[in-house]
């Protein structure tokens, strides 16, 4: 089972910092999920278009300039991290989940990823880029259908995992809320890897994995890999 920092190791530091990432990092986490939003012709690492919740700034983040964004402290005086300067600071140490938050110019995001890729020397099948905008997965697909992604979902669909099959996803990205055995079967029959969002208690890891999930977002990426070490 693959485990996720999500946010980075978000309890340990403020979340999608580069001080979560390094957390994540040492920690031995298999894979970080962060998520990014652009504004102002770059891509940041946030989880909110509105600031103020995890920053001390206030506003939506696309109405910022690139001077204000920098100016943000995104806890313990870290800055809103760019998606280059994570990448960087992982390097090849780890899987990047990059969920896709607020992407409203896919050329430029691409040229981006592509760019700090050939800089930083990261293969695409480090990346997995998931979203919960179905319609920006699909037309990732279109246009680059070697990059793996991942469909998310906050409920329990009606078809269950049809959809990621019709979008030719890596996997399945489900609320531990709404994930159940049916779910679960459906996916794998699909091909598709199942990753679980957000698990911090032991027992929904044991049930989880009971049941052949592939991987779990946690913000508690020590505690996870602890108990994932006995359990194997
Ligand atoms: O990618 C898994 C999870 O992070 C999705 O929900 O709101 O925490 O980004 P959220
Ligand atoms: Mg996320």
């Amino acid at each position: 089972m693959l485990i996720f920092a999500h946010r980075g190791a978000s309890k340990a530091a403020p979340e999608n910092t580069l001080k979560a990432m390094q957390y994540a990092l040492q920690m031995g986490a298999h894979g970080i999920e962060f998520d990014v939003i652009q504004a102002a012709g770059q891509c940041w690492v946030i989880h909110d278009a509105w600031v103020q919740r995890t920053t001390n700034g206030h506003g939506r983040l696309d109405q910022m300039t690139q001077a204000q964004i920098r100016q943000l402290d995104a806890g313990e005086g870290q800055q809103v991290p760019t998606l280059f300067e994570v990448m960087a600071l992982v390097g090849n140490r780890c899987v990047l989940n990059i969920e896709l938050k607020g992407i409203t110019d896919v050329a430029l995001f691409l040229k981006q990823l592509d760019s700090a890729c050939d800089t930083l020397g990261i293969e695409y099948k480090q990346l997995l880029l998931s979203s919960f905008d179905h319609q920006l997965l699909a037309q990732l697909a279109r246009l680059r259908p070697e990059l793996a992604r991942g469909a998310l979902t906050a409920s329990c669909p009606l078809h269950y995992a049809a959809f990621a099959e019709e979008l030719d996803a890596l996997s399945v990205h489900t609320d531990v809320a709404f994930t159940n055995l049916e779910f679960v079967q459906d996916a794998k029959a699909r091909g598709l890897k199942v990753y679980v969002y957000t698990v911090d208690e032991v027992q929904d890891m044991q049930r989880l994995k009971s049941w052949g999930v592939d991987g779990i977002f946690t913000n508690l990426p020590d505690r996870a890999l602890a108990w994932l070490q006995q359990a194997d």
